[in-house]
């Protein structure tokens, strides 16, 4: 192991979410990097852990207008690993999501990041020629773009539809009669990508920091499973031993039938629709993706059978320990 002093320092920005978490853990736990993780509260659960584990915590909100403070947050920093939370779409044309990346990667330009790993996703906009309207894939993408235009090393990570939005978002209801109904934003016989961000990511963005000329340029989808909704649920009620069944959640009717509550925000709505039409339609992933790449890297990517048997999940809803202040999967 070499000295500390030698060792490279990573940043990470929204260091508590999930992604983030994942990213500091396996990071320090390679012994190889040194980690600064980026935070609005050093007081959070997910914080305190991680400074226990050698984390150095740095107060920097992941948010828009902060770009002095994100640069004095970066500096001295070899590499940054850069995401977006949980973001409320807005009417065109505004695009937060968008503006906070441009920021954050502005950010570790200025502060002379020499290798940039962003959580991006797909260019619904091109990919649909304006079919459909899913802006927190297609604000990820420009960022990406506008990435590939700085003089820097940067690499993309594409996770897939994460497990927890059945725990934390669309969580299961419990009928008079005890069993579970999965309302899911998907059609029951689809196979889609779906993926653990608290255990997937972090070996994703310590395998391209550990290979940086490798992954120059590359854009990497990070998968645990692809599977149905269907097989979802007949996995959840063979694991849990609990009865379930699945219904659906993915027009635009069905989904505020199961969700009334997303009804509040009309531009939630439209977002959720047009993502899942996309998906459905276009595929999650560009045809060219290599969607074996996360898994031949980390062979221990949990299946969705894995993470049930992992989190011995019995269908509650779940906090992840760092509030979303929005309810955008
Ligand atoms: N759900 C899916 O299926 C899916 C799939 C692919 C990609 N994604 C993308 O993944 C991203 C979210 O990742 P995640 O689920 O790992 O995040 P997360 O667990 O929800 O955590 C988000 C973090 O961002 C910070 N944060 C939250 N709200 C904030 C606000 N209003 N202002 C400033 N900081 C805020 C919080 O950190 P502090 O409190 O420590 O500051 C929080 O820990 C989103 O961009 C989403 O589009 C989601």
């Amino acid at each position: 192991m070499s000295p500390i002093s030698q060792k490279p320092l990573i940043t990470v920005a929204g260091a508590s979410s999930k992604q983030g978490r994942s990213v500091a853990n396996a990071l320090l736990a390679s012994g190889r990097y040194r980690v600064r993780a980026l935070t609005r509260s050093k007081d959070s659960p997910p914080m305190r852990q991680l400074a226990e584990h050698g984390a150095e915590v740095v107060v920097a909100p992941l948010a828009l207008g902060h770009q002095a403070a994100l640069t004095d947050a970066m500096r001295g920093s070899h590499g940054a690993f850069l995401m977006t939370p949980p973001t409320p779409p807005v009417p065109p044309p505004g695009q937060p999501e968008l503006a906070l990346g441009r920021e954050l990667a502005d950010a570790a330009y200025a502060a002379g990041v020499q290798h940039v790993v962003w959580s991006g996703l797909e260019n619904v906009e091109m990919r649909t020629r304006g079919n459909k309207w899913a802006p927190h894939f297609t604000e990820k993408a420009l960022v990406a773009e506008h990435i590939r235009t700085l003089p820097l090393r940067s690499s993309f990570i594409y996770l897939a539809f994460f497990y927890s939005n059945f725990l934390e978002y669309y969580v299961p209801r419990r009928g008079a009669d005890g069993s579970l109904t999965f309302a899911i934003y998907l059609p029951p016989d689809i196979p889609m990508p779906f993926v653990d961000p608290l255990t997937a990511t972090g070996p994703a963005v310590l395998e391209v920091f550990d290979h940086p000329e490798k992954y120059a340029g590359k854009t990497l989808p990070v998968i645990g499973e692809i599977l149905t909704a269907r097989q979802m649920v007949d996995t959840f009620v063979l694991v849990s031993g609990q009865k379930a069944h699945y219904a659906s959640a993915y027009t635009r009717d069905e989904l505020l039938q199961h969700f009334p509550e997303f009804g509040a925000d009309e531009y939630l709505v439209r977002e959720l629709v047009g993502m899942v039409e996309y998906a459905v339609e276009y595929g999650y992933y560009s045809p060219n993706r290599d969607v074996e790449w996360s898994r031949k890297i980390d062979p221990d990517a949990l299946t969705w059978e894995q993470f049930l048997l992992r989190t011995k999940w019995q269908g509650e809803r779940v906090s992840y320990g760092a509030p979303a202040e929005s309810i955008q999967p």
